[in-house]
């Protein structure tokens, strides 16, 4: 297989093919081209010899019939055979055609010497010579005769041989349009499976074997689809790892162009109710580039906005509603501590001087009495007992206890604060009442709701209320407690200040007691809210949560 190495090869089959073609066309031209040179050189001595000088012989036989001696006539006709065969044997060259004229040449020598020889009997030299004539003549027939047929014979062999090469160039044209048909199939096959690379397919196998540049081609295009297949499985790997990324993330990411929701993790469903293909709300369209903090309704989103290719953004988003509210928790009972440790030092210095002033004051007291002074120094000692119920409220206040929690039945807890408060706040004109359906026990610290109740009621008559309901309802897992007054209400701009500690619209207010109750309830993951507005009197709200 070796010698046959050019036919592994596309270029070398079709080069093969068209130099065989060549080679067979060149060759038939050949073939004719001698032949047509044969033709043509018999025609010329047929025509410049053969043919004049059998013209000659038969003008020679005619010349034999006049008086014999002298024949300048015949004489002249030998000259003129003679000039033909010359002219003929330089047309001839060698070979047969040569040997034949050189062969009428010794005729008319022949013929020369008959006719001029001194003759006895005048008849058998006129006869000698005729016959001489006639071979002549006979052999210059002979010879056209047989260039004629050779003629006729080249002439033949050409349209033969041109027959023969129309009839082998039509298989040959049908073999070249197979080869090239074969050779450029493949071509086709690989045309279909590019496009449909292009198309985003998947191309099927080429099978195109073969050693030839089709072959290769076939094989480099095989290589290729799997390389961009590779490329596809870790495009698609690397795509599903950082879904999964993103899908993981509590930050809401969305990626937004034109209007339309290009990408959405599910935590951006959630806080913005964003789908991918779905259009950006309108609220989210006016956000400008950076940080920035949304508040909407009870909720505060932290949003950052960077921008995203051509004409899109990326959109970061987290809902820190909780966050803020921890941070301001954190910051209140770090203020409410400090206020706390405080109180706490002041008050045990003043109460040890107030301790000693009030028992010197009933033991003078003692000793005045029945005078004028004695009623003097009891106000000093009423006063000193009123030092003292504060000090011991603000040190009340400043001790945080840790949450004691354990069953109790809120609304008899309740009740029990209103008896306690009762008799007292009836005399002010106040009344204060329960309203509650029994509604069992619950897991609540009791001594941080009294005091909280407590706060709340007499915080209502110091406001002016005529009226104060208490109400304990149960609202799924948590427990509601509610006291309404009918008093005067408060402005915004109190509302908004009330559980800041030493905030106090009253002459003797410590401003501590909302701040206290609001830190105690929270503690035990509650929540103390409030509603109010001028003239339509105050309700404040504590949320507990509480197991039953
Ligand atoms: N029920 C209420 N009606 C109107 N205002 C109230 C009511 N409860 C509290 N307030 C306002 O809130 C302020 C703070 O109350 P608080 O913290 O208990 O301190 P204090 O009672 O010592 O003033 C009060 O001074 C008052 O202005
Ligand atoms: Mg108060």
């Amino acid at each position: 297989m070796r010698g046959l190495a050019w036919t592994r090869t596309l270029r070398g089959r079709v080069l093969g093919a068209v130099a065989l073609s060549v080679l067979c066309q060149v060759g038939a031209i050949a073939f004719e081209v001698a032949q047509f040179r044969t033709i043509g050189d018999s025609v010329d001595t047929v025509n410049e010899a053969w043919l004049p000088l059998a013209r000659l012989t038969a003008r020679m036989e005619g010349q034999l019939d006049r008086p014999r001696s002298p024949e300048p006539h015949l004489d002249d006709s030998i000259d003129d055979a003679r000039a033909a065969v010359l002219r003929g044997l330089q047309l001839a060259g060698d070979g047969e055609e040569a040997a034949a004229l050189r062969a009428a040449d010794a005729q008319l020598d022949g013929i020369a010497r008959a006719a001029t020889a001194p003759v006895a009997d005048e008849d058998a030299a006129r006869r000698t010579l005729r016959e001489e004539v006639l071979q002549l003549g006979a052999l210059a027939e002979a010879r056209v005769s047989a260039l004629s047929k050779r003629t006729a014979h080249a002439q033949q062999e050409a349209v033969r041989v041109s027959l023969l090469l129309a009839a082998f160039s039509v298989p040959l044209g049908a073999a070249l349009l197979w080869l090239a048909g074969t050779a450029l199939r493949p071509v086709r096959t690989l045309t279909e499976q590019v496009r449909r690379l292009e198309a985003g397919e998947r191309p099927g196998a080429v099978n195109v074997g073969g050693d030839d540049e089709i072959g290769g081609l076939a094989r480099a295009f095989e290589a290729m689809v799997r390389a961009v297949d590779e490329r596809d499985r870790n495009l698609q790997a690397v795509t599903l790892q950082l879904r999964r990324v993103l899908d993981s993330l509590f930050s809401a990411v969305a990626v937004v162009e034109a209007g339309r929701v290009l990408v959405a993790n599910p935590a951006a469903d959630s806080l913005w109710g964003l789908r991918e293909g779905s259009t950006l709300p309108e609220a989210l369209t006016t956000l400008h580039e950076g940080r920035q903090e949304r508040a909407l309704g009870a909720r505060t989103e932290d949003i950052f906005v960077a921008p995203f290719g051509a004409n899109g953004r990326i959109l970061v988003g987290e809902d820190v509603t909780e966050r803020l509210r921890d941070r301001d928790r954190l910051l209140r009972s770090e203020r409410l501590a400090l206020v706390g440790q405080l109180l706490a030092q002041v008050t045990h210095e003043v109460r040890n001087p107030l301790n000693a002033m009030s028992l010197h004051a009933e033991l003078l007291a003692d000793e005045l009495a029945g005078t004028e002074q004695q009623a003097l120094l009891g106000t000093v000692v009423n006063e000193i007992r009123r030092l003292e119920a504060v000090t011991e409220r603000y040190l009340d206040l400043a001790r945080r206890r840790a949450p004691e929690l354990a069953p109790e039945d809120p609304v008899a807890l309740a009740r029990s604060v209103v008896a306690l408060e009762d008799e007292r706040l009836r005399r002010l004109g106040v009344e204060v009442y329960v309203q509650a359906e029994p509604c069992g026990t619950a897991e609540i610290d009791g001594n941080l709701l009294r005091r909280a109740l407590l706060n709340l009621v007499r915080n209502a008559a110091e406001a002016g209320a005529h009226r104060v309901a208490v109400g304990v309802v149960r609202a799924g897992p948590d427990l509601v407690i509610t006291v309404a007054d009918d008093g005067p209400g408060m402005e915004s701009a109190t509302a908004a200040r009330i559980f800041e500690p030493f905030f106090s619209t009253k002459a003797r207010g410590t401003g501590l007691g909302l701040a206290v109750t609001r830190q105690g309830i929270e503690d035990v993951g509650g929540t103390v809210t409030m509603e109010s507005a001028p003239g339509r009197g105050t309700t404040f709200t504590i949320r507990l949560p509480a197991a039953r």
